[in-house]
């Protein structure tokens, strides 16, 4: 990026107070810019010779260097000062001067890694526009390299829920292939993970810098998935008004995941089989072909062994895909992560109205654990956040669950309408779980020891949930009674029945 004075720039970051190393062996020159930067605000660390500067570097951590290419009158210094610049962690900004203006110094010092060069003699106003779009420059770099790390983060292996046995092959799996170029293919029904097992391949490997791009190929048409994956040139066909970059192009240097891949089209497989074996694409209605470096996934909710067996999916093809297979497994073959996924899922989350976190009842625990999730971890997501829209408290009960999950729920043993055990004093203020450890506090309702007469037992059971309510809303008596579906009459009367 060459900063020339004549145009306006708008940088889009307001640039805050930089460390700024000035290095120039003319001392005249390091007071000049160094009194304007600092009259900008910036500390300015300044040298007039090469000495010291290196260990400073890795000292004051610099935001921006600025230095000459000829410095002690001796050959281009200033090009070592770059590269030690460069080497740390994270790299300031580096604009470089240089005396002679030839372009033969000005391209080497790019090519060391300088972000700008500035020829002697320059204006002030040049080298504060520089200053500006250098520290910018360097703040949004800042700012896209936590983004990465945040989405890294996203995908690390504790947003993957689950401890049985077939998840624990799955991590293993992962682990073993994630930080590899193997093509992967991921298998299982609808639902159980497979995009996030891919992203978390991508986000865990030596590609995280790079793209990872998804494609679904059972959305597309044929014609429209090929030049989707392999781009066109314009007048390719009709319709094809202007020169396309196919997404394989797009994901150069990142991860391909391709979606469904069991749908993909007979003539699409053998372009695609061609592209894994030469590692370059050819676009619709072009002669020549551009070398790409892709990581390929794919995963399928099909058994392609049939597919290839019946004559839809090439065989050929089916080796390449299938370097690593990792399978995973539906929910109903590892019910005992259900509590873990209940945790998961309900973390963070509180009740609207009690702005209180939610538990699960026994029972609903039951019935999660009993159903057979045919949309298994999709679906089971659904009902979660379903339930905790649809709950009058803040305890997940079986009547908030969709009407087929409902189904598979045990014997109604009245636990659940009287939830004595749902927060014990002290438990009220209790801060959201944070781990899925921490989360078994999401407990299921103990059924209430019975003593006396029916009536009694009623009765007492009954004035414990009131009192419970009543505390859970700190003492609200009018949404208690709205919560209760009683009148306020109703409910002062049964108040004061209790402290009889
Ligand atoms: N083990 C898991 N832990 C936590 N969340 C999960 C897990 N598996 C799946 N999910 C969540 O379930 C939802 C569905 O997952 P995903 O889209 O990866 O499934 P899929 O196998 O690609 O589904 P489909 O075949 O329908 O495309 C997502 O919200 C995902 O975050
Ligand atoms: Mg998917």
């Amino acid at each position: 990026m060459f900063c020339r004075l004549g145009f306006a720039i708008n940088p889009p970051y307001v640039v805050g107070v930089a460390k700024i190393f000035l290095v120039d062996d003319e001392l005249t020159m390091v007071q000049m810019v160094a009194e304007v930067l600092q009259a900008d605000g910036h500390e300015v660390f300044p040298f007039t010779s090469v000495n010291g500067v290196s260990e400073a570097l890795t000292l004051h951590q610099p935001d921006l260097v600025i230095t000459d290419l000829y410095l002690d009158r001796k050959s281009a210094q200033g090009l070592d000062i770059v590269r030690k610049a460069r080497a740390l962690s994270p790299p300031p900004a580096i604009i470089m001067i240089t005396g002679f203006g030839t372009v033969e110094s000005a391209v080497e010092a790019m090519k060391a890694g300088a972000f700008d060069y500035l020829e002697k003699p320059f204006k002030l106003e040049e080298l504060k526009l520089c200053v500006q779009r250098a520290l910018t420059h360097t703040e949004m770099v800042a700012e896209n390299r936590q983004l990465r790390k945040e989405l890294k983060k996203q995908y690390r292996f504790t947003q993957i829920v689950g401890t049985s046995p077939p998840m624990l092959e799955v991590f293993r799996m992962v682990e073993l292939v994630a930080d590899t170029d193997a093509t992967v293919l991921i298998l299982g029904e609808s639902g159980t993970g497979k995009e996030l097992i891919a992203r978390s391949l991508h986000y865990n490997s030596r590609r995280a810098q790079g793209p990872f791009i998804p494609i679904n190929c059972s959305a597309l048409p044929e014609n429209l998935l090929e030049s989707e994956l392999f781009g066109h040139r314009k007048g390719a066909f009709t319709g094809a008004i202007s020169d396309k970059v196919g997404l394989f192009q797009e994901a150069d240097g990142g991860t391909l995941f391709l979606d469904e891949i069991g749908t993909m089209p007979a003539p699409l497989q053998s372009r695609l089989l061609r592209v894994l074996q030469e590692k370059e694409v050819r676009r619709v209605g072009d002669n020549s072909a551009t070398l790409v470096n892709v990581r390929i996934l794919s995963a399928t909710n099909e058994n392609l062994e049939s597919l290839v067996k019946n004559g839809r999916f090439r065989e050929d093809l089916y080796y390449r895909l299938n370097v690593i297979a990792i399978h995973l497994p539906s929910l109903k073959e590892r019910r005992e992560d259900i509590p873990l996924l209940v945790a998961h899922f309900l973390r963070d989350k509180l009740h609207a109205r009690a702005n209180l976190p939610f538990q699960v009842s026994r029972r609903t625990m039951e019935t999660l654990c009993a159903y057979h999730w045919p949309g298994n971890v999709r679906e089971f997501e659904n009902a979660i956040q379903r339930a905790t829209v649809l709950a009058a408290l803040p305890l997940i009960r079986t009547r908030d669950l969709p009407p087929a999950v409902q189904a598979s729920a045990p014997r109604d043993d009245g636990s659940e309408e009287i939830p004595e055990g749902l927060l014990t004093a002290g438990e009220t203020n209790r801060p959201p779980p944070n781990s899925a450890e921490q989360s078994c506090a999401i407990t299921p309702v103990d059924t209430p020891m019975a003593a006396g007469n029916l009536k009694d037992f009623i009765r007492t059971q009954e004035q414990k949930y009131i009192e419970h309510v009543l505390r859970t809303l700190r003492g609200d008596k009018e949404e208690t009674a709205r919560i209760l579906e009683i009148s306020l009459a109703t409910l002062y009367r049964k108040l004061s029945e209790s402290s009889e």
